[in-house]
């Protein structure tokens, strides 16, 4: 079965204006988030883009700040210094990649935790891998995939969470194999399925006889950026199998990790590309702008 990544963040994305609407009525006021771009990376515009169409589809406030490819690291942090300061933003977010010339670990620690909503600051990082959340008292819905660490969760492991949720299938005891171990999908999925009981492997370029590994998954996420790395003799029957690569092939079409054509009979559920996870992390990122506001009210 297709998991529809694109429907679920539609269904996810409804309802989050309508808690936006009632935060404007409670609080006077609604989530704020700044998305910061530096140079004019095709990629990364279209990415923005979608990030600000999100934002104003669930009624969050949102700005785009475009800065040019040449800004030195000290003005980029003095920019993100003067959004940590200004108590009407919420989120801030700096597209990567950034230009070689910035740090982009100084940047992201530039960003004050309780606005970071990507969830890659340190402090949420390590949140995430030292706090034990009450994982027995949650139950995982699309709506609620993860327990509450106190912290922001990366949003594409956060989404991937909530398809998850989508199928049903009780995640306590399973196998699971993460392909990728970057800091931004491989390492924060692999703790978030730990917690939530499974076996977990993280699985890398220096694996030896991937296909072996891959075919232990009951469940399956794949995160490398090569398309159709994943074949037919990877899937395990009946595995879910959940792709978060996107890369455009010579002739233009766009293209998952996964040869999803000779693997969709094969697993139980599958994430198309496009459609899949990718509609996801956009709607967690919204879900982490309203979260962060939330927990600024309440602190304030
Ligand atoms: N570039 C590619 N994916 C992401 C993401 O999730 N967050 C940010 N800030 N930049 C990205």
């Amino acid at each position: 079965m297709i998991i529809s990544g694109k429907d679920i963040a539609a269904q996810l994305r409804s309802d989050m204006q309508q808690q936006v609407d009632a935060m404007a009525e409670l609080y006077g006021r609604t989530p704020n988030l700044v998305v910061i771009q530096v140079g004019d990376d095709p990629a990364s515009s279209i990415y923005v883009r979608n990030k600000m169409r999100a934002a104003e589809f669930c009624h969050i406030r949102s700005q785009h700040i475009l800065l040019p490819a040449d800004i030195t690291e000290q003005e980029l942090c003095g920019q993100i210094d003067r959004l940590n300061n200004d108590d009407d933003v919420d989120g801030i977010l700096v597209q990567l990649p950034l230009p070689a010339h910035i740090n982009e670990e100084h940047v992201i620690r530039a960003i004050r935790a309780e606005k970071d909503v990507d969830g890659f600051h340190p402090t949420n990082a390590a949140h995430l891998w030292l706090h034990q959340p009450l994982v027995k008292a949650h139950v995982a819905t699309i709506y609620n995939p993860v327990p509450d660490y106190g912290c922001t969760i990366a949003c594409t492991p956060k989404g991937i969470l909530s398809l998850l949720a989508s199928t049903g299938v009780e995640l306590d005891g399973k196998r699971a194999v993460m392909v990728g171990r970057s800091d931004i999908v491989g390492k924060p999925m692999a703790k978030l399925l730990m917690d939530r009981q499974c076996t977990v492997t993280v699985a890398h370029s220096h694996t030896r006889d991937l296909p072996a590994v891959c075919r232990e998954a009951d469940i399956l996420i794949v995160a490398v950026g090569k398309p159709k790395l994943i074949t037919c003799d990877c899937i395990k029957p009946g595995a879910i199998v959940i792709d978060v690569g996107i890369s455009r092939l010579p002739d233009g079409s766009l293209s998952g990790d996964v040869d999803y054509e000779a693997c969709k009979d094969i697993a139980s559920f599958i994430t198309p590309v496009p459609g899949g996870v990718g509609p996801m992390t956009v709607t967690m990122l919204m879900q982490n702008t309203i979260d962060c506001f939330r927990r600024r009210r309440v602190k304030s």
